[in-house]
């Protein structure tokens, strides 16, 4: 569970990796499912999942379990020094 500004708790889910041999089984729905009951049992608002932008079958996965895009990231490489 993550604090935030936002006064709602919500939960968050990454590095969901299942098995290639055991995937299209519904392995990774199960265990979505259970974190989700774990996550609303703790009175999370919502569970966020996090995955690569290019992560284009995760992302079908996600999908197809109920989630939807509401946010977009951004990052920067903190290894370069500044140069202004
Ligand atoms: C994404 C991942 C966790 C899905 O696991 P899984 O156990 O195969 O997923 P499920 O079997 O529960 O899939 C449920 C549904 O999601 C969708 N789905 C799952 N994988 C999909 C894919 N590669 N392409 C399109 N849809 C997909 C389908 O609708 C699927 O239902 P169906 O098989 O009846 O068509 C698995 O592919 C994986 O470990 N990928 C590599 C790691 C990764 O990218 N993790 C997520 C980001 S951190």
């Amino acid at each position: 569970m993550t604090d935030s500004l936002d006064p709602a708790p919500y939960a968050e889910l990454t590095d969901l990796f299942v098995e290639p041999e055991a995937r299209r089984l519904g392995v990774a729905s199960r265990l979505v499912k259970y974190v989700e009951g774990i996550a609303r049992e703790r009175g999370a608002s919502h569970l966020v999942v996090l995955t690569g932008q290019n992560n284009t079958e995760a992302q079908a996965f996600y999908r197809s379990a109920g989630y939807e895009e509401y946010a977009v990231a951004m990052r920067k490489s903190l290894k370069v020094a500044e140069t202004r």
